[in-house]
């Protein structure tokens, strides 16, 4: 029987505190967060990372096809969802305004900004070549994943 989505992300979040504790490092955590992420949740085809640099967001550790490097806060879905400070569920990323395709099999997307002292530092950016791939259950997940990640850090 196929795992429900609140089991898999339990499993996931246990598989993440798993492989932070002990780490300090925010790229390798960050790197095997996207690696975690690829391989766990089913139907993507891009999980990753951007951080923030001033005005821009650049490219951090991912898996899937290369992607584009800098996006600028209030472009794209990770811009807009960075000068919003909020997560983003893009069912259909060719109905989304200004989407930025870094590779046309991406059909929905789903970004979570990592808020730090109040300021965005960064998204956690998943892409699915499914329509409506992410739900209210992927929301909930992936911002306990980047809680995770961001208190660990903290
Ligand atoms: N589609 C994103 C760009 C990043 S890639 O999906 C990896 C956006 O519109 O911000």
């Amino acid at each position: 029987m196929t795992a429900s989505k609140p089991d898999l992300y339990r499993d996931l979040a246990e598989q993440l505190a798993a492989l932070l504790a002990g780490e300090a490092d925010r790229i390798a955590n960050a790197a095997n967060m996207a690696a975690l992420i690829y391989h766990g949740l089913p139907d993507l085809n891009w999980a990753g990372f951007y951080f923030r640099r001033g005005a821009e967001l650049v490219l951090g550790p991912f898996q899937g096809k290369p992607a584009c490097v800098r996006i600028a806060i209030g472009r794209g879905v990770c811009g807009i969802a960075a000068a919003r400070a909020a997560t983003v569920v893009v069912p259909d990323v060719h109905d989304f305004p200004g989407h930025i395709a870094c590779d046309p099999v991406s059909r929905s997307e789903l970004v979570v900004p990592l808020i730090e002292g109040g300021r965005v530092s960064g998204m956690l950016d998943l892409d699915s070549p499914l329509l409506a791939r992410f739900d209210e259950a992927d929301r909930e997940g992936c911002e306990r994943l980047v809680a995770l990640f961001l208190d660990h850090h903290r």
